[in-house]
């Protein structure tokens, strides 16, 4: 399998992306397109997991979602962008995986009990909701890729996703499916304007497709070091909240000077956030211009190429799984 360079991930779509996915996900993403034969998906049965009471709003967001990675830098020709539902073959996986996924597996998964816990407005006793980490297991071992791309959350799908495989390959005297290992993404970790999690529902996330007008009264009321009560008292970038944006978005070069402007008080709040507004200003304006070129038009033409390469390949390994399985009618 050393010549397998194939990876796959996807994304529910749920709403614009902000700086922390840009951060904690695509920008791997971006590096990863060079280098790996990638596929990237929409995961819009994924969404309807939880979102199925009121699924129109999925609608909006599939484009919207494409968009932001195109924004981000993700490029067509580098990448197979596609959309899970239009890829019916991913239905018929998930179907067949289910047969053989003991209760036991899914009912002890991590991810299951916490979001049932977490999103108790919502009733998640459903079978698709438990079922959730049998689709992804579809979603990932019908694209065979040597590795998945995932933050830490994801790993207890991941381990199931192989669980799944050897199961399968075990009871059908096979090796059609390979294995994926998980690929953990470097955090580069980007807390919200108020120090917690950045967050959609917590109201202190910065979208990618925001209007630098918007993004500016954000950044003037954003927290800083707190024990730095006065101007002239020394500041510490290390506890500050301001900082990390620096790290990740500043020249380089500056920071030592904003360290020290900050350690010896010679630079006030006001000043660093005035360099940080300038940094997002240069950052976020060719993520701006790509979004503005990626018409509804683009979004489309995008979709139905990577569509169609996922389909073939999806075809392919039903066709395998079907003669495994006696099923080649
Ligand atoms: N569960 C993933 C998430 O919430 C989304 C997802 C669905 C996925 N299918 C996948 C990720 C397959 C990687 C591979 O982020």
């Amino acid at each position: 399998m050393s010549d397998n360079k194939r990876i796959l991930s996807g994304m529910r779509p749920t709403g614009p992306l902000h700086l922390g996915h840009y951060f904690g996900v695509i920008a791997n993403w971006l590096k990863l397109q060079e280098d790996y034969d990638c596929f990237f998906f929409v995961a819009d049965w994924h969404a309807l997991t939880s979102e199925y009471s009121d699924p129109t709003r999925i609608k909006g967001f599939v484009p919207g979602l494409v968009k932001d990675w195109i924004a981000a830098g993700l490029d067509p020709e580098k990448c197979t962008i596609f959309q899970q539902s239009v890829v019916k073959e991913h239905a018929e996986l998930y179907l067949i995986l289910s047969m053989i996924t003991p209760l036991g597996w899914l009912e002890r998964n991590p991810t299951y009990k916490e979001i049932k816990g977490e999103l108790v407005q919502k009733d998640l006793s459903t079978h698709g909701f438990l079922g959730y980490p049998v689709l992804q297991a579809a979603d990932i071992l019908m694209y065979k890729p040597f590795a998945v791309p995932v933050g830490k959350d994801q790993l207890p799908h991941l381990e199931l996703t192989r669980e799944i495989a050897r199961r399968f390959n075990h009871l059908n005297k096979t090796e059609l499916f390979p294995e994926p290992a998980d690929m953990l993404t470097e955090e580069a970790k980007l807390p919200g304007l108020d120090g917690r999690k950045m967050s959609k529902s917590y109201g202190n996330s910065i979208k990618l497709s925001e209007p630098l007008e918007e993004i500016l009264p954000k950044v003037r009321s954003m927290k800083t070091d707190e024990n730095r009560l006065r101007r002239t008292d020394p500041g510490n970038p290390d506890i500050c909240n301001l900082y990390p944006y620096h790290k990740l978005m500043t020249d380089p070069a500056k920071l030592p000077e904003i360290q020290e402007g900050c350690r010896n008080a010679s630079w006030g709040c006001v000043d660093c956030k005035k360099v940080l507004m300038e940094s997002m200003e240069k950052f976020l304006t060719p993520l701006h211009e790509r979004r503005a070129a990626c018409t509804d038009e683009r979004v489309a033409e995008i979709l139905e190429a990577g569509n169609k390469k996922a389909t073939e390949f999806a075809m392919k390994t039903m066709d395998e799984v079907r003669s495994v399985l006696n099923l080649d009618f």
